[in-house]
């Protein structure tokens, strides 16, 4: 049976969609006293749509709102953390009620009869990653437990937005397990299993960073479109409602996954003839009309960091006198356009740093590469034979034919500057 603490609109959501959906019984806690009795009378105390009717059917019966924390505790196996994780003064996030809420669970469990066998805590609450096991972890071993052995742990990030919280519960896109110990991990994906829906086992750093992944995301694009309008109305005669819709009409929007994620992926930084020149010509046009366009300064800042950020890597792996393999050369797959082209900036950044052998190889923009660029580098004429003259390879156009290779490449220290093998 299942535990919730904390029934906001995350807590109070998932107790009633874990009641519905897995069938088991809920036993639902929260501190504020005003909030049980409310929940106990079958009624909620914010307006979310299906919520209420979704009391009124399993209040009392699958979904028992419970007057202390024990009582909850002492009913169930596996015990979903929900409480609010605010922002501190400073900014950071205040763990403060998650600490007292893991803590009263333990306490509870402590004052048990009869110790359970397993019970499974599972960190619901919006975490930065590492808090599953840096913070909760450590907690739960302070206290004598040993997580795999006497106690499970798991973190299940929750991707529902107010005002339809109900039908993103009950029909999520995916849910994310970050798995701590393999039988907590087994225990929240039961849960699931009916949900009919993805499930995605993952680390807890990696389950806790994608969901706030997915919030600085939409916070970005939203930024974003604001950041033009404000430049659109320096310049003057700009519909900016029209602008979006009209770029809500390119194709790579539609689809299931949409092209445009693509673009939504960590790789080695954009190049190209357009996307540099004209988001530095727009900066610099906004600047001109006497607005600062820190976001689009930004996008280009981030573009050269990410560049050295890959120097860095490959330096970590070869000393100066090493030979280092840089396969693509064009600014991206199916072109032999070196226009801007990534691959530019990274060599130059080694030769900075004294790499003095670098070999390359693309299949189409050997030739433009050095026709337009003359660096002191050598050229390859095949996949194999980059591989079997450097002692690390860095991928940086995503070329299909580098990954149909992949085999060849074992053995090798491989920078993929696409996340693409
Ligand atoms: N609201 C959303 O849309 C949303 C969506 C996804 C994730 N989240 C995340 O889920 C978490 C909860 O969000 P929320 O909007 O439900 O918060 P909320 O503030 O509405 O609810 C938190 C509840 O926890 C209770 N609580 C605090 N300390 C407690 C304790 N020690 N024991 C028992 N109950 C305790 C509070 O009384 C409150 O009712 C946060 O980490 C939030 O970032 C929120």
């Amino acid at each position: 049976m299942i535990a919730v603490m904390g029934l906001g609109f995350v807590g109070l959501t998932t107790g009633l969609g874990l009641a519905h959906r897995s069938g088991q019984q809920v036993f639902a806690y929260d501190a504020d006293e005003r909030k049980r009795e409310l929940y106990k009378g079958k009624r909620i105390s914010f307006h979310e749509p299906h919520l209420q009717e979704q009391l009124e059917r399993y209040g009392g019966d699958r979904f028992i709102v419970c007057d202390t924390m024990a009582e909850a505790v002492a009913q169930a196996d596996t015990l979903f953390i929900c409480v609010g994780t605010p922002s501190s003064l400073s900014g950071e996030t205040d763990l403060g009620d998650l600490q007292r809420a893991v803590r009263a669970c333990l306490d509870a469990l402590e004052q048990l009869a009869q110790p359970k066998p397993y019970p499974v805590i599972v960190i619901k609450s919006t975490v930065p990653a590492s808090t599953t096991t840096d913070v909760v972890q450590l907690l739960l071993e302070n206290r004598g437990y040993r997580i795999g052995e006497n106690i499970g742990l798991a973190h299940n990030p929750e991707f529902l937005r107010e005002g339809s919280a109900w039908n993103d519960f009950v029909q999520p896109d995916r849910i994310i397990i970050g798995e701590v110990d393999p039988i907590g991990a087994r225990r929240v994906r039961e849960l699931y299993a009916n949900f009919g829906v993805p499930i995605h086992c993952v680390s807890a750093h990696t389950a806790e960073f994608v969901k706030y992944a997915s919030n600085a995301l939409l916070a970005t694009m939203i930024s974003f479109a604001n950041e033009l309008s404000m430049i659109a109305a320096r310049i003057g005669h700009i519909n900016i409602t029209q602008v979006f819709h009209l770029l809500h009409e390119d194709k790579r929007w539609q689809g299931h996954p949409a092209k445009m994620t693509d673009y939504v992926f960590p790789g080695c930084g954009f190049g190209g003839y357009c996307l540099p020149k004209d988001t530095l010509s727009l900066y610099a046009h906004a600047g001109h009309y006497g607005h600062e366009a820190v976001m689009l300064k930004a996008v280009l800042q981030v573009n050269e960091d990410i560049k050295r950020h890959i120097v860095e890597q490959i330096a970590a792996s070869v000393q100066p006198e090493g030979t280092i393999g840089i396969l693509g050369l064009s600014f991206k797959p199916e072109s032999d356009d070196v226009r801007g082209a990534v691959s530019r900036d990274i060599i130059g950044l080694l030769l900075d740093r004294g790499y003095s052998r670098i070999v390359a190889y693309d299949p189409m923009a050997m030739e433009n590469f050095h026709n337009a660029y003359g660096l002191p580098i050598m050229y390859a004429d095949s996949v194999e034979e980059v591989v079997n003259r450097s002692e690390v390879l860095t991928i940086v156009t995503a070329w299909r034919d580098f990954k149909d290779k992949q085999n060849l490449y074992q053995g090798k220290k491989i920078i993929d500057g696409r996340h693409y093998l």
